[in-house]
């Protein structure tokens, strides 16, 4: 089998976003649309001869289509061997854990995360490298760059392989290895967590629900909760990935899993809720009758960590991503590690864990992590925060409530606008960047701006700067509000505006989220003309 260059022509949007290219289902089955971007991102890795990809997807709509089509133009592209997960399936923190385990150059993971799938749905492609975490920028524009020129790609012209067959096969002079997508990540995850003390829980009558969400997740948290630690058969539901996700949003936030959230409220609520999302970087953490949100979790963790034998030596630091509530900076400076504010999307922690500055990581969109793999990682969130329970044997609300009695609360929201007409989003961030050197001293309401920038980065680790990441506008009352658009759409702008406020007095540690915040939502409507420039009176989405 020799390879074939076949002609094409190129498509100028091929730029991938937050992370990796996201498009609807019809704009990737354009002629040659994914043999261009696949070609794109070969072509962008150096050295690749003779060496190992990996391969997988969360199972949407195509991932299977589109695998058989990567491997064809893996082989033409002198990969020496590429190891794709059974069924094509493979979470996004299992093909980080399966780069780095198996040293391979890097990986291609079919995911468009969170989006709704299925033939008019959502559909991404993104490429890890050898670190296992998201391609860099330097590497994301350069494979746009090539994508806006290519004039050919090149395959092994071949059938489809079986990808349900455990065992290698081969693709002209390329091997091709059908492996377990679970077995990898759970070895991973009986290092890190204790199983014994879980195992002991679940024997002992603690009962949990962990939503899969029909998403990828589902064969994981079986495997792991069910079969390894022993959990009660039925504590995973939503287990079997389904190409369209039975037609939901695979997002775990109180809205789309509003099952679990409801069931977590009533009186028959088990002792703990946990939900994975699309690709099984997410998760939702819920409590009896407390939703926990993504930027407390984190900061629970960070106080807790050393309680599970993977961190029992301590952690080096922690970081979160700029919007993030500063609950975690806050539990950082009282264990005396660092802690580092980065822009929004996973990329941006990979050099810190790879500099060793920190050990834990997240962000307040549901993404929870750590320095064993280069992803953020739904189902091992669930897992350290079971060791946690399990070796303090507090109830989850218990310890919540005591993290807030400690080091107090950040109240937190977020809003979400989607599918805002694009120049109005663009607009109205404009106004607001050109708004913000006159903004201190300025009174909303009850509250008064203290601060106001445009966040910008530099990378402590290799001093690259990345500018434009949100604006943020802090308030004297200790509150703070930041805007930003979504770098991860398909369709329009969205415009996320984060809101939080802090409190430690400790008769104000339990009031309704949403009166807590009212003056800061209230503030950040007029401030950024909301509903004059998008013609949005309210939110889309609250989380
Ligand atoms: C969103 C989240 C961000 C996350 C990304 C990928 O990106 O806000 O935290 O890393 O999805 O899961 P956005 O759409 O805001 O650019
Ligand atoms: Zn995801």
């Amino acid at each position: 089998m020799t390879p074939t260059t076949i002609p094409t022509t190129p498509y100028s949007d091929q730029k991938p976003g937050t992370s990796g290219l996201r498009k609807k289902v019809p704009v990737f089955r354009q002629r040659h649309y994914v043999e261009n971007f696949v070609q794109a991102i070969f072509d962008s890795i150096a050295d690749k001869a003779g060496k190992t990809l990996v391969l997988g997807g969360d199972g949407r709509f195509l991932n299977r289509e589109v695998v058989q089509i990567i491997l064809r133009l893996a082989a033409g592209n002198g990969f020496g061997r590429v190891l794709v997960g059974r069924g094509g399936l493979l979470s996004t923190p299992a093909a980080s854990c399966v780069i780095r385990k198996h040293k391979a150059i890097g990986g291609i993971i079919l995911s468009a995360s969170h989006n709704p799938g299925g033939p008019e749905g959502d559909f991404g492609i993104k490429f890890n490298a050898a670190n296992g975490g998201p391609a860099p920028e330097s590497l994301t524009d350069a494979i746009f760059a090539r994508a806006k020129a290519i004039s050919a790609f090149t395959l092994v012209e071949a059938r489809d392989l079986d990808l349900d067959r455990l065992g290698e096969t081969s693709l002209g002079a390329m091997a091709v290895e059908v492996i377990d997508p679970v077995a990898d990540y759970a070895e991973l995850m009986r290092e890190l967590i204790d199983f014994e003390a879980v195992s002991k829980m679940f024997a002992s009558g603690f009962r949990m629900r962990f939503d899969a969400m029909s998403a990828v997740t589902g064969p994981y948290a079986t495997a792991i909760l069910e079969g390894m630690l022993g959990a009660p058969q039925g504590t995973v539901v939503n287990a079997t990935p389904k190409e369209d996700f039975g037609g939901h949003h695979p997002d775990p936030n109180p809205v789309h899993c509003h099952d679990l959230y409801d069931l977590m409220q009533g009186p028959d609520a088990p002792d703990f809720g946990a939900a994975s999302d699309g690709d099984g970087d997410r998760n939702m953490i819920v409590a009896p009758g407390l939703f926990v949100t993504p930027s407390d979790s984190l900061a629970l963790l960070t106080a807790h960590a050393h309680r599970a034998p993977g961190y029992a030596s301590g952690l080096k630091g922690v970081a979160r991503s700029m919007p993030t509530s500063r609950a975690a900076d806050r539990v950082a400076a009282s264990l005396g590690i660092g802690a580092y504010e980065t822009p929004t999307g996973w990329k941006f922690f990979g050099n810190l864990l790879d500099a060793g500055l920190i050990t834990l990581c997240g962000e307040e969109s549901a993404g929870t992590g750590s320095n064993h793999v280069r992803e953020k990682d739904g189902l091992w969130a669930v897992l350290l925060w079971l060791n946690i329970l399990a070796a303090t044997g507090e109830r989850a609300d218990a310890l919540v409530r005591a993290h807030w009695a400690r080091f107090g609360r950040d109240y937190y929201a977020r809003h979400d606008y989607e599918e805002v007409d694009s120049d109005a989003a663009n607009g109205l961030m404009q106004a607001l960047r050109e708004k913000l050197p006159g903004l201190p001293g300025t009174r909303l309401g009850d509250l008064t701006v203290s601060t106001a920038d445009e966040f910008a980065y530099k990378d402590p680790v290799d001093g690259s700067l990345t500018e434009r990441q949100g604006i943020r506008v802090s308030f004297a009352e200790d509150a703070r509000v930041v805007f930003r658009l979504s770098g991860t759409g398909t369709a329009g702008a969205t415009l996320r505006v984060y809101l939080e406020r802090y409190e430690n007095d400790p008769a104000r540690l339990d009031l309704p989220v949403a009166e807590v915040l009212a003056p800061v939502v209230a503030a950040a409507r007029s401030l950024a003309e909301i509903e004059p420039r998008t013609g949005r009176a309210e939110p889309s989405v609250v989380t």
